[in-house]
């Protein structure tokens, strides 16, 4: 092996992802299971096709016809100069820390989170730091209000949805975050569409919190995770930060255009998210019954376990054809809700593994 000389932090380091493996059930990146209509299809073609015509040009650099429509999309009287949209949530939240954290500057979030948080920190030369959870997975207001104090972090960033737990964050722990920050603050509602009805969004506190800003994914309801399209509401002057850290020209035309005829369709694109959220219910209520410890989940996906050895577990099951997340405090996995046939193989495989490893369980 050629010797490089990367930076030392990255020195063993493996690119982050999930396997990407050929499995008849896959059931491990929180996916909505439902691929777009014959007729969205064709016109997410047709708009490609147009694009295409002007391929030898640069796209529109600022995106602003998709940030109206994301715009509308989210409504609370939001404009297109109060979002921001980039290639994944991901690249977002890579622009936020980018803009408002890096060298001398921290991030603080509420453990267990999403595994990539740490690694936009690394790649911004930020100080990463962490807040426990309750047992529960919940945040205590009062103990996350007085980590904000004395930590001062420069960005904090709450989950709500949660993933890997699938809580939801209450709109009164915000209030208190935000009261106490002196940096920014990033609610990630990745998974909010799955919420239970009644919960509210941070997109309500816009209003009063200057230096809040709420980031949205039409990678998981909205079923366009091969899209990749990410967005974030704030203020003018919170986004305007975020163009200047981008790279120039950083949505291509296609991404654009075939993320408008998604938001076209909204309706029909987030059909399915009733039934994913009942698909959730009735899988957390399975594995309760099967004598399983559960998350409350707001989300698409379900934490369950605890297993002595959650590795043997998820071998198991993927040897089965089903491929779940091996991710969260050790003992626990994560399943996506999918489709009907998905949960039956998923039920029918754990069964299998649970009859064989009796003992294994807490
Ligand atoms: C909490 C959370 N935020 C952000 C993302 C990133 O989503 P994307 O980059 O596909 O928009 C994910 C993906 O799993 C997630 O779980």
């Amino acid at each position: 092996m050629i010797e490089l000389p990367v930076r030392p932090e990255l020195v063993g380091e493996v690119p982050y992802g999930a396997p990407q493996l050929d499995v008849p059930v896959c059931l491990n990146v929180n996916e909505n299971p439902y691929p777009p209509s014959e007729a969205v299809i064709a016109e997410m073609a047709a708009a490609v096709s147009r694009a295409a015509r002007s391929m030898n040009r640069y796209p529109e650099r600022d995106a602003l016809a998709l940030r109206n429509d994301l715009a509308h999309y989210l409504g609370h009287g939001l404009t297109a100069d109060r979002i921001w949209a980039a290639n994944g949530s991901n690249e977002v939240m890579l622009h936020v820390l980018q803009a408002f954290a890096g060298p001398d500057r921290s991030v603080l979030s509420f453990a267990p989170t999403y595994s990539m948080y740490p690694e936009y920190a690394r790649n911004t030369h930020s100080r990463w730091i962490t807040f426990p959870r309750r047992d529960d997975f919940t945040i205590d207001p009062e103990a996350a209000v007085a980590a904000v104090r004395e930590q001062r972090p420069d960005v904090v960033l709450i989950t709500s949805p949660n993933n890997p737990t699938g809580t939801a964050v209450g709109l009164e722990t915000i209030i208190a975050i935000c009261e106490a920050a002196l940096g920014v603050v990033v609610v990630d509602e990745a998974y909010y569409e799955f919420a239970r009805t009644g919960t509210p969004s941070a997109l309500e506190l816009l209003p009063q919190f200057p230096r809040l800003a709420v980031s949205r994914t039409m990678s998981k309801a909205f079923a366009f995770a091969g899209g990749r399209l990410g967005y974030l509401a704030a203020t003018p002057e919170f986004v305007d930060a975020l163009r200047i850290v981008r790279l120039p020209y950083h949505l291509s035309s296609i991404t654009q255009a075939v993320a408008r005829v998604a938001l076209a369709h909204a309706g029909e694109m987030l059909a399915a998210v009733d039934q994913l959220r009942s698909a959730r219910d009735d899988l957390a209520r399975w594995l309760v019954d099967h004598g399983l410890e559960v998350a409350d989940s707001d989300a698409n996906f379900v934490l369950f376990g605890r297993f002595v050895d959650r590795h043997v577990v998820w071998q198991a099951l993927l040897d089965q054809g089903v491929l779940i997340r091996e991710t969260g405090p050790d003992g626990w996995l994560r399943v996506s809700a999918g489709t009907p046939d998905e949960m039956s193989a998923f039920k029918a495989a754990l069964l299998d593994v649970l009859a064989r490893r009796e003992d294994d369980h807490e």
